[in-house]
Order: C-alpha cells, then structure tokens, then sequence
C-alpha cells in the first residue's frame, strides 16, 4: 500500500511540474507487449526520474506492424527505437519469433511514420547497420510499467514532444469517442431534444459543375459476387478445375471433383489431363461405364434453382476414349426420382466435341441437380459441363443472371469498378489478376484461385465486364495491379511474403504492354491486334475504355513506386486520353495515405482512389473532409467506402451516415469524381466480408438500406451543384451535424433534387426558401428512406404529382432521407 501511494504521490509531482512548465524534458521508453502477440504496436511510457513511468494511453499503438495477412501476421516484437544523426527517428522490430524477419521505419515525429519495409533478416536492412543495430539491442532496458516489467529503448527528450504524444492520445480517444456515437441507441444523448426547425436558403448564384460520374459499382469477386453469383452459369466446377490450392490446403473436399458425385452401379469417376480440350483448362472427368444408366452429378452452387417454363441450355465437351459410339441423356432432378426436364446428347465421338441441347423446365424448384447419364458401354472424358439459364440480363450469352444485373443496374451506376478489390492484385505476384487470362472462348481462359479463399472459373471475365456496363449505360472502370501484390498477402513461396514483392523489373516491360494491350483490345478498330479479338467475340465496335486504375490499396513501398512509374509513363505515352486512377493506401490518414498522396502530386496522377471502412460517426463529423481538399491536385475517386457498425449488420443508421457523405461528395463534386460503395454483393452462407450491399441466395435477392441510399443517389445525381444554407433553431454541433442537405441540377433534364438527411430522433420541420428556385413547373416527387435507425431492409416510398406548395415545409421524420425532385419541365 505504502509503495502504491509514494507512487501517486511521484506521479502528482511529476504532472505537477510538469503542468507548471518546469519540466523541459524527460524519458520516453518504446516497447511493444505481449498482449494480442505485438498486434498492438509501438507504446510509449514517460518518467522524470527512469523509476516511476506513466503509459502514454491504454496499449495505444503509435506505430503498428503492417506486415503481411489480417489474423496471423501484421505483428511487433522487441522494437528497437533511436534518434539518429539525420534527425529521425528510426524503429526496428521482429516480426516473428521464427525465421529473423524484420521490418525498418522511420520519423520525424513519433507520429507520422513512413511506409515500413521488411527484410529476410537484419543483415538485409538497409539503413540501419547490423552493428548499429547490435549496438542500439544493447542500451535495452528494463523498467516497471503498471506493475508490469518490459524491455525497450530508452531516450531522453524535451518535453514538449512526449507532451504532444499525450495529447495525439486523447485526441485520439476523443476522436474515437465521436465516431463510436451510434444514434439509435443512446437514449440519453438526445432524450431531451425538441423537434428542430431548419430553413434552407439555395444560392444559385454560386453554382457550380460537378462530375456526372459521381455515383458508380464497385464490383469484386468476393462472397461468390462471380460464380455462383452475378455470373449465371449454374453448374459449379463445371471444367474440372478446383484445386486444393485454392483453399491453401485446408479443404479435403476441395480438388478437382468438388460438386460432383456419381449414382449408381457400373460408373467409374477419376479426373485426368492427359489432352485436355486447352492447356489453360487441363483437368477432364473421365467415366468408365460398364452398366449405362448410372450418373454424374452436379449439385450447382448450393443446389440449381429452376424456374417453371425456363428454358437452359446445357452444352459439354466429350470424347470416347473407348468403347463405341453412344448418347448422353442429361436431367434436371431432384435427386428422389422426380425429372424437371431433359435432352439426349447424341454426338459423341473419338475427338474431343462440343455439344448442347436445350431443356425447357416444367415445375420450379430451387435445389435441383444435373444428371449426366452416359449411355455407352467404355470410357468417356467429359469437360466444361454447363447449364445456363436462356434468360440472362439483356439475353446475352455467357451473360449474367438476370435478376441480380437487374438490381445492380436500378443503381444507375454511371461506372463500374472491376475485378476489385484485392481480387485485382491477388495474393502474392503469382496470384495477380491478368485480364488476358480472362478473355476468349471459356474453355481457353485460364481459371485461377481467388484470394477470398475459393476459385475463379473466369466464366465472367473482361469481355463480359465491359459488355455489361455498355448494357447499363456505366463507364469500364478496370483496377490492374500497379506491378505488386495485395499488401496483405501471404508468403506464396517468397520468405517475406507477396507484400514485398513485385513483379521482377526483367518482366516490367511484358506486364505494360499487357496493360497497353488492354487499352488496344478495348478501344482498338477491329483490325488491329487485340481489337480484332474483341470483334472476333461480338463487339466490332469500341468499348470507349476512358479510365484505368492502376494499384489497389497498395503500400507505397519503393518496390511500388518504381513500378507504378514506369505502367504510369508507359500509359500515359502511348493513351494520353486514358485517365489513370492511382492509389493512396487503405485508409482515410496513415503513411500509405500521406505518401501514397505525395507520390500521386509529383507525378501529377490525374486521379487517386481512396478506400475507407469507418464508424457511422466519422461520416458525420467529417463532412469537411474534401471542403479542405487542394483542388490543383489529384481529383479523387472514392473506391471503397462503407459505415461499418463492429459486429453489426448494417441498418438504417449506416445508411444514413453514408447518405450524409453522399451529400458532402456531392458538395465536392468538383474534386471528387467517383465514388462507389464496397462491397457490392454478398452470397449468404458464403461471405467473407461484411457489410456488403447486396444479399442474395439462388432464388432471392436482398437488398439492403444502404441500396436505397445509393440507389437513390444514383438516380437522382446531378451535374451542377447549388449551395444551399440550413439555418437550424438547435445549435448544438451533434444536432446540426446529424442534418444534411445537398442540391443538385441535372442539365439534361433541367431538372433540380433537393436531398435532406435528417439523422436525429426527432422530426426536423424544413422551410425551403422555393422562390430562389424560379422553377416553372409544379411537377415534384417526393421519396422518403425512412423507421427504425436499426432496421436492415427498409424500402422508400416514393410520392408522385406534387406541387412546390406541397414542399415549401416539409417534415423530415426521424431517421430519413428525402429526396426532392422538381421536374424541370414546363
Ligand atoms: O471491399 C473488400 C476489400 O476491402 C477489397 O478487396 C480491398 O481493396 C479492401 O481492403
């Protein structure tokens, strides 16, 4: 007891002086603990006299390992912290017990932190010494931090930097305070607060152009988005090319006969690749029949859903490779003896064939399965087994399942973003997505493992990406990889992981050209090289490509930046009229941002694409964040975004702060030029990340609030922006803050929408001052998002033929958002 009140009574003399300004220095000790395994990084303690020590925050991490996947890695161990002759700080640490990796970075500040580098082991940093190093291990000291001991660097310094890392702490634990807020569930916040009254008072002399290009898609082919998804092929693992490694091992199940299975006596079922129909697809079923009626089956993507009066066509590759000739009969069932269609295959021959025939289907049922009964007495190989609805969206073949593109499509997305996502830039170098590999008839494209932890059959590759956004009237936005992996990836035969790798510099040169033969095959006539490909598969005409992202995400390391240079040069040599979409990091702030910003205004990148996944509260108490933006740098394209609620399903509340945004995005129109929610689709009972936009199963597509939002955004954007004042009766920042409003003229129509977020419990009585509008019309629709701040599936309600009277004061319930639209017709 005696020792805990000596203790306070040094702490309250050291703040004491401290608070009186008579300290102008003391210690700071780094170390990292063994809590969550260093996941929480760098942690500093002060004292005055190297006895007593004061953690600085709660496992408060000023600096956090991001070294390889979520989960398993991103870990600090013993770091190692020095101020050098070049007025830096420098910081070295472990990341693993294991094999001596390590990882280097550096600051002027303790606070910022360039981008980190990792080595094989120490001998391999680069500016640090070894002996350095050893030297620097061997000032290590041990001190008592609440009551625990811990080993770290120890440095004196003037105080007013070890004051600055206290206040980064509590600004911090502030800022975090504001961004936990949720709305719908802190009774006591707003228990007293009285319906507020706002007027809004537009300005339409400070009108000014924004971009038509503002809401867009980001798809990604993760939570089965493709196959088994958006992609309308039913039948999974139809090549015969699952492979264990697209599980990294863990799946037993998972290979190449993954949902298929045999029925019956006399069938035999091994997998072979002796000669495949195309060396990308080199797997083939081969079955020995020595009593015909027994079957292959596929179960489809968790069963086939099949619609009443449907018609599919099934096709497959077949080959005898013994015995005579025969037919294969092909069902639909339900696997207990009930038949929803069928068709007889007749042309089998010794070579490998093409064949298909169509099935009309004559009751629904939504977990059917393919029968494919060969009736041949011998051996036959089997390859790309497909069942393919006949009413895919736009009737397209090789399309995409209708319903789901329907969905996608009510977005009115003015662009779609594809194959991601980290999808784009894969998991280690081998891994990176190469769009060739996706083109061409299907049985020559080359399938592939998917990050997320299952396969790509590449059924649904460029071709079809870029036909789809033509479908739905939305600029191609391809993401390629800026020459390095996913920052996040896994070893992948390399001893520091994909995340340091980058393509060699001696193959530079073929992966450009690959990218510069992505703007020919897109845009190219059809005579020319890559164009004629296009043409060859149905589209003569160009698909006007005006955008490319290079990078996704990526830590702006070296090995990053001299490849992006050179696919940025190369590009904008040979395309000056392609604009290219660079990358600055994951995050809203951090190094990868700061840098990743510094590198794109050097090299005057056109636009740069920032993610982030944050609280609700950051979109409310950040509507400034563009207001602040340098319009003379790069404009900006908000790739992946989305309010996320930790462990929670989205809800209106998410819905709302990502409508709050949407509003400032509008606001910024002139510098932010894209946006698009991330991600768009989730399978259920197949989803890797939450929250996502869209639910779906076989037979039911699910949309979630923050559809509406976005899908009201989208159909209501505009292109000229007017400011508009809100005069609140409530002062108090968390009230005003939760009231939003953005108005919008579409040129082509001439129409005007008013968009007024109310995200407070209470209703908001809004006067708007409609005179200014000088609108000749009386035409308005109203349409109201608007319950419970935790509802997941609400629906607006829209209202048709009102007039301007009808809207001078309007009420905005509790938990909406309401959009105004005054048709500009006379
Ligand atoms: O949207 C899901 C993932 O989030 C994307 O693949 C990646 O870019 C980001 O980290």
């Amino acid at each position: 007891m005696r020792k805990y009140g000596l203790f306070i009574l040094a702490v309250v003399f050291i703040c004491f002086n401290v608070k009186a300004g008579t300290v102008d220095s003391a210690y700071l000790f780094a170390y990292a603990t063994k809590a969550n395994e260093g996941r929480s990084g760098l942690h500093f303690a002060w004292s005055r006299d190297k006895a007593h020590w004061q953690a600085i925050g709660q496992e408060y991490g000023f600096l956090k390992s991001d070294y390889g996947r979520w989960g398993s890695e991103k870990r600090m161990i013993n770091p190692v912290l020095f101020f050098d002759k070049d007025h830096r700080w420098h910081c070295v640490w472990s990341l693993n017990n294991k094999d001596g990796a390590i990882a280097y970075t550096e600051s002027e500040d303790l606070l910022h932190w360039k981008p980190q580098s990792y080595y094989v082991n120490e001998k391999e940093l680069v500016y640090v010494s070894a002996g350095k190093l050893k030297v620097q291990r061997s000032k290590w000291q041990q001190v008592t931090i609440a009551e625990k001991a811990e080993t770290g660097s120890l440095v004196k310094l003037p105080w007013s930097l070890i004051d600055g890392l206290i206040k980064q702490v509590a600004f911090s634990k502030h800022r975090n305070q504001l961004w936990a807020e949720t709305t719908g569930e802190d009774p006591v916040r707003f228990a007293s607060l009285k319906p507020v009254a706002i007027t809004v008072h537009p300005d339409f002399s400070k009108t000014k152009k924004i971009s038509n290009l503002l809401f867009g898609a980001f798809f990604e082919d993760i939570n089965y988005a493709a196959d088994g998804g958006l992609y309308a092929e039913l039948i999974q693992n139809r090549d015969f090319e699952y492979d264990p490694a697209d599980k990294e091992g863990k799946d037993a199940g998972w290979n190449n006969k993954k949902a298929w299975s045999t029925s019956g006596d006399g069938i035999g079922f091994t997998i072979d690749s002796l000669a495949p129909i195309h060396p990308n697809n080199k797997h083939y079923a081969v079955l020995s029949i020595s009593k015909p009626g027994a079957s292959l089956i596929n179960g489809g993507f968790d069963g086939i859903a099949l619609k009443a009066g449907a018609k599919y066509k099934v096709s497959l590759f077949a080959r005898i490779l013994t015995g005579g000739k025969g037919t294969i009969t092909v069902r639909l069932t339900d696997g207990r003896g009930t038949v929803y269609g069928a068709a007889v295959i007749n042309a089998l021959t010794t070579s490998w064939q093409k064949s298909d025939a169509v099935i009309t289907v004559n009751e629904s049922i939504s977990n059917a399965r393919l029968e494919i009964i060969p009736m041949i007495n011998g051996v036959l190989a089997l390859d790309m087994i497909s069942l393919f609805p006949q009413q895919t969206f736009k009737g397209r073949t090789n399309g995409m399942r209708a319903d789901l593109a329907q969905t996608i499509a009510e977005l009115h997305p003015r662009f779609i973003r594809f194959p991601g996502g980290c999808v784009a830039h894969g998991d280690g170098i081998g891994n990176i997505y190469h769009w060739k590999n996706t083109i061409g008839p299907l049985e020559s494209r080359k399938p592939q493992r998917n990050l997320w932890g299952y396969h790509q059959s590449m059924g649904l590759g460029y071709y079809e990406y870029f036909q789809f956004c033509e479908d739905i009237g939305a600029a191609p936005l391809p993401v390629v990889a800026a020459g390095v992996p996913c920052q996040n990836s896994g070893k992948h035969g390399h001893p520091l992981g994909g995340q340091q790798c980058g393509i060699p510099l001696s193959d530079m040169n073929d992966y450009i050209q690959e990218i510069l033969d992505l703007v020919e095959w897109a845009n190219g006539a059809a005579t020319t090289k890559w164009g004629k490909l296009r043409a060859a598969a149905g589209h003569p005409e160009p698909f006007s490509l005006k955008y490319i992202g290079i990078g996704n995400e990526d830590l702006i390391s070296e090995v990053f930046k001299e490849r992006f240079r050179m696919i940025y040069n190369a590009v904008k040599k040979k395309y000056p009229e392609i604009t290219v979409i660079g990358t600055v990091g994951p995050f809203f702030e951090g190094s990868d941002y700061s840098e990743g910003w510094k590198f794109a205004t050097q090299l005057k990148v056109p636009m740069v694409d920032e993610h982030y996944y944050v609280p609700p509260g950051w979109f409310i108490y950040n509507q400034d964040f563009y207001d602040k933006y340098d319009r003379a740098k790069s404009k900006v394209y908000v790739g992946e975004y989305a309010a996320h609620l930790p462990g929670r399903p989205s809800n209106l509340e998410t819905a709302l702060a990502e409508a709050v945004h949407l509003t400032a995005l509008e606001r910024n129109g002139d510098v932010v030029h894209m946006s698009s929610y991330a991600p768009l689709l989730a399978k259920e009972g197949h989803t890797q990340w939450r929250p996502d936009l869209i639910y779906f199963n076989n037979t039911e597509i699910k949309p979630t609030t923050d559809y509406y939002v976005q899908q009201l955004f989208g159909q209501n954007a505009g292109d000229e922006y007017i400011p508009g004042n809100i005069v609140c009766s409530d002062n108090d920042p968390r009230v005003k803050n939760r009231i939003a409003l953005s108005i919008v003229k579409d040129s082509a129509t001439n129409d005007v929408v008013i968009k007024l977020v109310n995200l407070l419990p209470v209703r908001v009585t809004a006067s708007l001052d409609l005179d200014s509008f000088k609108v000749a019309t009386s035409a308005v629709t109203k349409i109201i998002l608007a319950g419970r701040p935790d509802a997941g599936e609400l629906k607006p309600d829209r209202t048709q033929g009102l007039s301007l009277k009808d809207i001078e004061k309007i009420i905005l319930s509790p938990y909406s958002f309401t959009v105004l639209r005054i048709s500009g017709k006379r």
